[in-house]
């Protein structure tokens, strides 16, 4: 699973006394590099909304459950998604320029896992309620938001690409709650319309 922002600038270590630390690596600025393992632990304690992403076009009908999903900025409304390179939908992303981000109620959490990887893409369309949107990208009828877009700019990044996506339609129902993926577990939240 990739993650929106693995790599927070951390603040430069001071000892109580607030001196900087001494040794090699603080001589030099080196540090030791950080273990997969030990980066994909951490980021299971970092919470991110769970969503299911869509794509329609010339290359087919695909999709795939993501949390490393992030505002960008308002103006021109502009979200990312982090795809990974190797998985069975990103060619279908690439050739379609367009996708929807749905964000999931904590009853989607059957359909996350069914969009999580390892059934074909036809399949994972059975479940769910699914509409047309101005793209002509799958929107979830029932999600608590949203987000019709075209792809503008990809960025590689190591395993994955890193798609900037301007909306250009959206919907959302304040009255839903959200499903939330913390700890390598579903968690639900907020019982909706408390804005
Ligand atoms: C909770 C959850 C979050 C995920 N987040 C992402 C993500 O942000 N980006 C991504 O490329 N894959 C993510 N995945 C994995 C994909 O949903 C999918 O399993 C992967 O792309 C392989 O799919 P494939 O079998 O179609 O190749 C996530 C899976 C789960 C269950």
């Amino acid at each position: 699973m990739a993650t929106c922002n693995p790599h927070p600038h951390p603040a430069p270590r001071t000892t109580p006394a607030g001196l900087a630390p001494t040794g090699t690596a603080a001589a030099t600025g080196a540090m030791a590099p950080v273990a997969r393992q030990d980066y994909r632990d951490a980021m299971a304690r970092l919470g991110a909304a769970v969503n299911i992403v869509t794509t329609d076009g010339p290359g087919g009908r695909h999709g795939f459950t993501a949390s490393a999903v992030c505002s960008v900025t308002d103006s021109p409304p502009t979200l990312l998604v982090c795809l990974n390179k190797g998985s069975s939908a990103a060619a279908t992303f690439h050739a379609n320029g367009v996708l929807c981000v749905n964000t999931l109620a904590p009853e989607h959490e059957e359909l996350s896992r069914l969009f999580g990887g390892g059934t074909p893409p036809a399949e994972r369309f059975t479940a769910g309620h699914w509409r047309r949107a101005a793209t002509g990208a799958p929107m979830l009828v029932g999600a608590p938001a949203a987000f019709d877009c075209r792809i503008t700019r990809t960025v590689e990044v190591g395993t994955h690409d890193v798609l900037f996506c301007e909306v250009v339609n959206l919907a959302s129902d304040g009255g839903r709650g959200g499903l939330i993926y913390f700890g390598r577990r579903y968690h639900a939240v907020g019982s909706g319309g408390e804005e």
